[in-house]
């Protein structure tokens, strides 16, 4: 078994490769003038099976591409088994039509991702699993919870844990479990022309006192979490803790969720972030593989 590390891996291929003592790879890679990528393949794979490893955070055009040159160059050179670990997993969030004539970018990014010949692919915390579906091949989805709980931990004692929209309520139920505490969600809408957000506030009887931990899967401009944020400390929470797990954020976003009143900002390593509590989600990708 091999690792091969691709062009966005952020550390973590080669996290992998000490924790199974499996040999890493770096891909040889460049861009050419006019933009396009160039792959290599270091060394002899035929008959191998092969692990590559790429996150596809900003820019996602790019590191998708990128994912599908590498795909296809192993496949071609025989490799026998090519398991592709994607930590964060770029276009979840278009898995369906929400207005006519859309496209679903999640169905051709898993489409094209099998046609490369991937034969598995190991997803950190999908936006919603059953879109893997449409990857034709074996699918592993990691929880990266355990590890982001025991992080919680260590910032607040007796949490409420609140998904800033229905679609992260398992989330939140999840997360809940490991740290054995309450969980709830608020009702959110956004508008998909604009893209504004809005929030429904929750009872006040039950956030009032609350230490709230605020997770979600994606953080991009950090509006969700900056009007989930405020609302809850409107309604008398304690403190308001984020937690994400694929933080796509620059310093200004961070900036915006400080003002919203987030005192802390946790998040994981699928994607080179300047978070101040960044949980490693190496182990529990291993166990996957
Ligand atoms: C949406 O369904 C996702 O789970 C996140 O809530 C969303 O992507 C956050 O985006 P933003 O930070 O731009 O509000």
């Amino acid at each position: 078994m091999l690792i091969l590390g691709g062009t966005a891996t952020n550390g973590i291929d080669q996290r992998l490769s000490e924790r199974t003592g499996y040999r890493l790879l770096k891909v040889e890679h460049k861009v050419f003038h006019d933009g396009e990528s160039y792959i290599r393949i270091p060394a002899k794979v035929e008959g191998e099976d092969v692990i590559v490893v790429q996150s596809t955070y900003p820019p996602q055009d790019k590191h998708l591409m990128e994912l599908f040159l590498m795909v296809e160059a192993l496949k071609d050179l025989k490799a026998s088994r090519v398991v592709t670990v994607v930590p964060y997993l770029a276009y979840s969030r278009q898995d369906r039509r929400f207005r006519d004539g859309e496209a679903v970018s999640i169905k051709t990014v898993l489409n094209l991702l099998r046609y490369s010949g991937a034969d598995s692919l190991v997803v950190v915390e999908p936006h919603k699993p059953e879109e893997l579906h449409y990857f034709r091949g074996e699918v592993r989805v990691v929880d990266p919870m355990p590890v982001v709980a025991r992080e919680v931990m260590r910032v607040v004692r007796d949490p409420l844990v609140v998904a800033p929209d229905r679609g992260a309520l398992d989330r939140a139920r999840r997360l809940a479990s490991y740290l054995d505490a309450k969980y709830t969600y608020m009702e959110k809408e956004r508008d998909r022309i604009t893209g504004e957000v809005r929030v429904k506030e929750l009872p006040r009887e039950s956030v009032q006192g609350k230490e709230v931990v605020l997770v979600d899967d994606i953080v991009s401009t950090g509006s969700t979490m900056a009007m989930a944020s405020k609302s809850l400390l409107s309604l008398g929470a304690k403190r308001v803790i984020g937690v994400v797990i694929h933080s796509l954020t620059t310093g200004d976003v961070i900036s915006k969720l400080r003002e919203a009143g987030l005192e802390e900002f946790l998040c994981t390593n699928t994607v080179p972030s300047e978070a101040e509590r960044i949980v490693d989600v190496s182990d529990q990708i291993v166990s996957k593989l």
